[in-house]
This record gives C-alpha cells, sequence and structure tokens, in this order.
C-alpha cells in the first residue's frame, strides 16, 4: 500500500479532492488515503490551531500530499494560510511549483484566433523566495507616513536551483521572465544564475523576456512558449493567466516539488472559491489532474496518462462542470472521468 496524505481543506477544496480521491481510488493500485480533515478554517476560529507538528509526521510519512484549497472569508489573519501552505512548502523544501497550462479543447480558449489557441507549456516557479518570504515590516503605523515594506529575496542557491530545474526539464525552450530592468538586485542575480547554467544547455532555445512582455505574449501567442521560468509571484500571476488562456483555472493542476528528496504537494490552481463553496458546482477536474500529476511522481505514468486522457475525453463530450461548457455538478463530473476510464 502506498499512503498519500490529504488535505482538504476549505471551501471547495473538499469537495474537488473528494473527485480525485475517488479516481486515483478506482485504478485499483493500492493507494491509501491519510486524510487530515481537522487542518481547516473551522479548527482554526475554534482553537487556532493550523498545521500541528503531529500533522507534518504525518504529511513527511507519505508518498505525497493532495491538498484542496486554503482559505475562508472569515479568517482575517494572512497567518492561517501562511502556517499551512507554506510551512509545507519551506519546511519540505519544495522548490519547484510546476504548473502545466495545456488547452483542454478548443472552445474553451478565450483567444479569437484558431492558430494561436494550442497553448502547451510548463510554468516553472521558484515556490521557496522571492516576495512571499515574510521579509520586513510597517513603520509609523496608523500615520500618514505609515511605510509597509516586503523585501524580494532572491539567493544564488535558490534561483540557480530552479532554473536548473526548468533547463533539465524542456526539450526545445525555455523562457526566463524576470523584471530585471527594473527590480536591480535580484534581476541582476536571476540573469547571472540564467547565463551560469545556460551554458550547459546549448541543446536548447534560451528566451529572456520581462514579466509585463511575457503577460501580453501568453495571451497574443501562447503557442511559443514550452517553459517558463520564473520567480514566486510573477509565477503565481502568469500561472493562473496561462491557466486561462489553457482553458480555465478550475481545471489547472500544479505540483509543489523537492526533485531532489521527492517529496511533493500536489494541488488544484484555484482557491477555496467560498463564492461557490456548498453549491456543489465546483469543477474538481484541476485537483483530478493534480492527482494524475502524484501518480507521475510515484512512477505510474500509465495510470496519470490514462486519467488525462479520461478528463479530455469528458470535456470533449461536455461531460463537465459549467465552467467548462458541461451542466454536471462536482461529483457527476467526477463520475464522468471514472466512467471514461
Ligand atoms: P479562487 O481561485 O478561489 O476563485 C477565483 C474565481 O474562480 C471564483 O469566482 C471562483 O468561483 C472560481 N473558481 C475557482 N475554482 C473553481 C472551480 N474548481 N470550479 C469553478 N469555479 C472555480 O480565488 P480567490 O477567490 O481569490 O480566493 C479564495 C480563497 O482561496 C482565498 O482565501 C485565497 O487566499 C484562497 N486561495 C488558496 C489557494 C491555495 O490553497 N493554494 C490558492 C489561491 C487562493
Ligand atoms: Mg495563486
Amino acid at each position: 500500500m502506498t499512503t498519500i496524505a490529504v488535505i482538504p481543506g476549505d471551501g471547495i477544496g473538499p469537495e474537488v479532492v473528494e473527485q480525485a480521491m475517488v479516481v486515483l481510488d478506482r485504478l485499483g493500485i493500492g493507494l491509501k488515503f491519510d486524510v487530515l480533515d481537522h487542518v481547516n478554517a473551522t479548527s482554526y476560529l475554534r482553537d487556532g490551531s493550523t498545521l500541528e507538528t503531529a500533522d507534518m509526521d504525518r504529511v513527511r510519512s507519505g508518498a505525497g500530499i493532495l491538498l484542496g484549497a486554503i482559505g475562508d472569508p472569515r479568517v482575517r489573519s494572512v497567518d492561517y494560510a501562511r502556517e499551512i501552505l507554506l510551512r509545507l512548502r519551506f519546511e519540505l523544501d519544495l522548490y519547484v511549483n510546476y504548473r502545466p497550462a495545456r488547452l483542454l479543447h478548443d472552445r474553451l480558449s478565450p483567444l479569437r484566433d484558431p492558430a494561436r489557441r494550442a497553448i502547451d507549456c510548463v510554468l516553472v516557479r521558484e515556490n521557496t523566495e522571492g516576495l512571499y518570504v515574510d521579509v520586513g515590516g510597517t513603520v509609523r503605523e496608523g500615520t500618514d507616513h505609515e511605510t509597509a515594506i516586503d523585501a524580494e529575496v532572491s539567493t544564488y542557491f535558490g534561483v540557480s536551483r530552479v532554473i536548473g530545474f526548468a533547463l533539465r526539464a524542456a526539450r526545445h525552450g525555455v523562457c526566463m521572465v524576470d523584471k530585471a530592468n527594473a527590480v536591480r538586485n535580484s534581476g541582476e542575480l536571476w540573469q547571472r544564475c540564467w547565463r551560469d547554467l545556460g551554458e550547459a544547455h546549448p541543446e536548447l532555445v534560451k528566451t529572456h523576456l520581462y514579466v509585463d512582455v511575457a503577460a501580453m505574449r501568453l495571451v497574443e501567442d501562447p503557442a511559443s512558449f514550452e517553459v517558463i521560468v520564473t520567480n514566486n509571484s510573477y509565477g503565481d500571476i502568469l500561472s493562473d493567466l496561462a491557466a486561462q488562456v489553457a482553458g480555465g483555472l478550475g481545471a489547472a493542476a500544479s505540483a509543489n516539488i523537492n526533485p531532489e528528496s521527492g517529496a511533493g504537494l500536489y494541488e488544484p490552481v484555484h482557491g477555496s472559491a467560498p463564492d461557490i463553496a456548498g453549491t456543489g458546482t465546483a469543477n474538481p477536474f484541476g485537483a483530478i489532474l493534480s492527482g494524475a500529476m502524484l501518480l507521475d511522481q510515484l512512477g505510474r505514468t500509465d495510470e496519470a496518462n490514462a486519467v488525462r486522457g479520461a478528463v479530455d475525453r469528458a470535456v470533449a463530450a461536455r461531460r463537465c462542470t459549467v465552467d467548462l461548457g458541461g451542466q454536471l455538478g462536482t461529483a457527476d463530473a467526477g463520475r464522468a472521468v471514472v466512467s471514461e476510464l
């Protein structure tokens, strides 16, 4: 038996993760789920608990983690999500956030020109540094001179390992995205790491774009990208953009991984969607496709491809949720994938 730690989380998290577990279970490959259903906003509001040390032990002992979403409008403090999501990313050193964007079906593309719709790229987002490290503070709080500072931290170690991963992951080309024309210090570091590591990959087409142009190009000519590597915050934003160009946030999957240790956390790109939580309408395909990425990690490539194929067929047949042009609810969309397997 292979144990998967599951953190359903908040809002639509438990609804979509349930369907991912149904699909994975259906493969009959001996997966066992250790569900941490107490890690959510309700527990936090009751007694302040988040991800405790015992939970971390359970998470570490599994072969991978499947997560729904963390975030609840009743919780005002950013500490809640940080203590769960960022604790997992930082303590397990999941420095690669791997976010594929592949057009699910032609009708889902928001682009007018059919020749430009075929996005099939991977966004590799640095996941442990950048703007999200919580370095900074606020001075003169409550006055007209209040000043808030969030420092963006980039290290040679951190930048070179994620760029190295992206270069190894590509077959044809990698595009490095930064804002070196305005953000001087990190910009210089990213540029230097890019040059240093790129030399070892003469077989690849290496391009560079500033983040504003990259956003424009992702809409204008998304099919021109294969692998994009960028920092934490640009990657956060560009991956939602790429997901929408690929057919919608609800079907976007992601993996937070440490390629050296093999630790991995798999989650849909979307959040807890409080606006539709409890309505049974959430799209479970992002969670199901995240489960497929977990299968890749377990070496179950055939099964992972089978799940992806089943999702493709369900979408093509409109056996999917409203956001993908179907009429099914969450559970029926999950069942559609199972029946396509
Ligand atoms: P969101 O991704 O939850 O929702 C954005 C929009 O997309 C909403 O209109 C929502 O209804 C729709 N949507 C999202 N997932 C969908 C699905 N599976 N099916 C159909 N429609 C879907 O982003 P938002 O509203 O900014 O954040 C809500 C909460 O989620 C916040 O507390 C935020 O911090 C948290 N969040 C958590 C993440 C995580 O756990 N990794 C990632 C992003 C947000
Ligand atoms: Mg995001």
